[in-house]
């Protein structure tokens, strides 16, 4: 009798094994309740983010480090100094590893097609993290801001300073467009575009350069050194004894370089102010330039928020949940519509900075020192 409960017992308890190995299996871990076919909690998240030069990045990059840690998983931050190479090798070296999740900030939209089917073949799911991903189905979901309305607040800040809507003009104006690799460039002119069109249309804007074309105002790389060349040989070519009412720049970057050439021009004076010059990501050395009245507006995105959003989808991503969306029409990659979550941009300038900036604790008084 004893014998024969001893080996029920031993069958209960093998059966028992064998169902839990099975679901183990299922869940294609390794028996760990921390691992599972997502990767679960305490996998690895490789982050790849374009470059240090700018501010912004590091932010973007540190607080996906901060909240991915708090919800119990590890990181793997690169940088790639703006370099395509580059950025592909660590991507490469990230699923080589056994990286779970990949959040990438491309360089190059359109560079990353084959390093991705590596991660699709090692079963890593990719959020594009806000420049999306080109010409690849390897790309499961986008997070970013709504970057037609980016454009839309810078221009329509032009349109207000120089109040078109009542009439006024004609003002020279110049054209300036992100890196043409870029993914967001094209959103930030065609939203600038729609309103500032029926403008030029009708002369109130006189585009002095000529230079219209996405393809003759975008600036590789955002570089500021290019814009502030372009902006230079514009001056001499194009304005002589004319006065530049209004330069629309898509990031603040491109401004700073703008108003260099601008002021080594001889604006900035009372005879020759400056033109009224938009920007983009708040970064702290353009708003101390809007503190001092050279540069006018940027507009505010909180990469705190951006994060958030991504390591939210990231999370989801990783424990078998569904991330959350709310868009599923706008951003085609060419192969594909990315399912995506946008955030509002915030339009900034000298009359609501604190409020935006200061007291959302995005930058500090010391940071505008
Ligand atoms: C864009 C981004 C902008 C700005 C720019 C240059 O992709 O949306 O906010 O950061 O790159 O870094």
């Amino acid at each position: 009798m004893r014998h024969a409960r001893a080996a029920q017992l031993r069958v209960t308890t093998a059966v028992t094994t064998v169902l839990i190995l099975a679901a183990a299996t299922a869940c294609g871990g390794g028996g760990t309740s921390s691992s599972s076919a997502h990767g679960g909690k305490g996998s690895t998240v490789g982050i790849a983010m374009p470059t240090k030069t700018s501010l912004r990045w590091i932010v973007d990059g540190q607080a996906m480090v901060k909240q991915f840690g708090a919800k119990g998983y590890k990181t793997d931050l690169r940088y790639a100094n703006n370099d395509i190479d580059t950025q592909v090798s660590q991507i490469h070296k990230m699923i080589a590893q056994g990286d779970k999740l990949l959040i990438i900030s491309a360089i190059d939209g359109e560079a990353l097609g084959e390093v991705l089917l590596e991660a699709r073949d090692a079963g890593v799911k990719v959020i594009a993290y806000d420049r999306l991903i080109l010409a690849s189905n390897d790309v499961s979901y986008y997070a970013s801001f709504d970057n037609f309305k980016v454009g839309q607040l810078q221009a329509e800040y032009i349109v207000d300073k120089l109040g078109l809507k009542n009439g006024k003009g004609p003002f020279n104006i110049e054209l300036f467009a992100g890196s043409p690799d870029d993914n967001n460039t094209q959103y930030f002119y065609n939203g600038s575009m729609s309103i500032l069109q029926k403008y030029i249309d009708k002369k109130q804007l006189v585009i002095g350069s000529g230079q219209k074309r996405i393809t003759q105002v975008n600036t590789l790389r955002w570089d500021p050194g290019i814009a502030q060349a372009r902006m230079k040989d514009i001056l001499a070519t194009s304005y002589g004894s004319q006065h530049v009412d209004a330069v629309l720049s898509p990031y603040d970057g491109i401004t700073r370089g703008i108003i260099a050439a601008l002021k080594a021009d001889g604006y900035g004076t009372p005879a020759k102010p400056l033109p009224v010059i938009t920007g983009q990501d708040a970064e702290a050395a353009s708003v101390k330039l809007i503190l001092s009245g050279e540069q006018s507006e940027t507009v505010y995105k909180d990469n705190r928020k951006l994060a958030r959003v991504a390591v939210q989808m990231g999370d989801a991503i990783l424990t078998g949940g569904k991330p959350e969306i709310n868009d599923t029409k706008q951003y085609d990659n060419g192969n594909k519509i990315v399912p995506a979550y946008l955030l509002p941009p915030v339009s900034v300038d000298k009359t609501n900075y604190k409020r935006e900036l200061i007291d959302t604790g995005y930058l500090t008084p010391a940071d505008l020192k």
